[in-house]
């Protein structure tokens, strides 16, 4: 299976910042075909990332959208526009969109819908938080939002990322062996919803990748990517965790 590694850029970097991060990240992975590599900027630095990767190995996410095609919601942004932006992936129930957004399951859903209509690719994120995991509820969470999320949606043009919501930002990591026993429990969720499809559902670890952990973290079984947020804002760190060595 091909590797999946992606930068999540959050509310960070302008235009002229977007421009000085491909140029010295795209001569630093141009020979890098083994991993499929996407970039999130935010809405206002999209076209202008695009202009410079495309045809290129690099390919564009947004990190959001709304579920409407088109109509009266300010503020708002739908999947046609970002398709139509170059977009290929859209970042879907990040848990700061669940968190500060106040984004459900069920609403999750609806984007995730509304995404693959548009022929737009999905990075379905989730996780527990560190009062869910204390209280033995991390595998009911995790089945939870994965079903609800799920619901209705083909297999094939997502990926899963596994994201515990007490590893995001903080530096702590995820050991290997929980995130392969995390990983290796989402897998059986994705086999109850879509059979012998689910072995072929790549699903990325996300919370404090950084270069020093990030060959660990990819030689677990069920691993086959990363979603990056930190570590993936300065190009030198992340064409490294994109350069990740298999072999350990
Ligand atoms: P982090 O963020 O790498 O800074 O922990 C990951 C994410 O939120 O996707």
């Amino acid at each position: 299976m091909k590797y999946f590694i992606a930068a999540n850029w959050k509310m960070n970097k302008t235009i002229t910042e977007t421009r000085e991060f491909l140029r010295i990240f795209m001569p630093a992975v141009r020979k890098i075909k083994d991993v499929d590599i996407v970039i999130a900027p935010p809405f206002t630095s999209l076209s202008a990332a695009y202009e410079k990767i495309k045809g290129s190995n690099i390919v564009l996410s947004a990190q959001n959208i709304f579920w409407e095609e088109k109509g009266a919601y300010t503020g708002e942004i739908s999947s046609t526009m970002l398709a139509d932006a170059g977009c290929r992936y859209v970042i879907i129930g990040h848990s700061e969109r669940r968190q500060y957004f106040h984004e459900t399951n069920e609403t999750v859903n609806k984007k995730i819908t509304s995404a693959q209509k548009d022929g737009l690719h999905v990075i379905f994120c989730v996780g527990e938080s560190l009062k869910e995991r204390e209280a033995g509820k991390t595998f009911d969470v995790i089945k939870k939002e994965i079903r609800e999320g799920l619901k209705g949606v083909n297999a094939g043009n997502f990926v899963v990322a596994y994201e515990p919501i007490w590893a995001i930002g903080t530096g702590k990591t995820a050991t290997t062996g929980q995130a392969q026993e995390m990983h290796e429990f989402i897998r059986k969720i994705l086999g109850e919803l879509y059979g012998d499809k689910a072995d072929e559902i790549r699903i990325l670890y996300g919370g404090s990748v950084t270069p020093e952990n990030v060959d660990d973290l990819m030689a677990c079984k069920d691993v086959n990517g990363a979603l990056v947020g930190g570590a993936g804002l300065k190009p030198e760190s992340f064409s490294r965790i994109v350069c990740f060595k298999k072999e350990i």
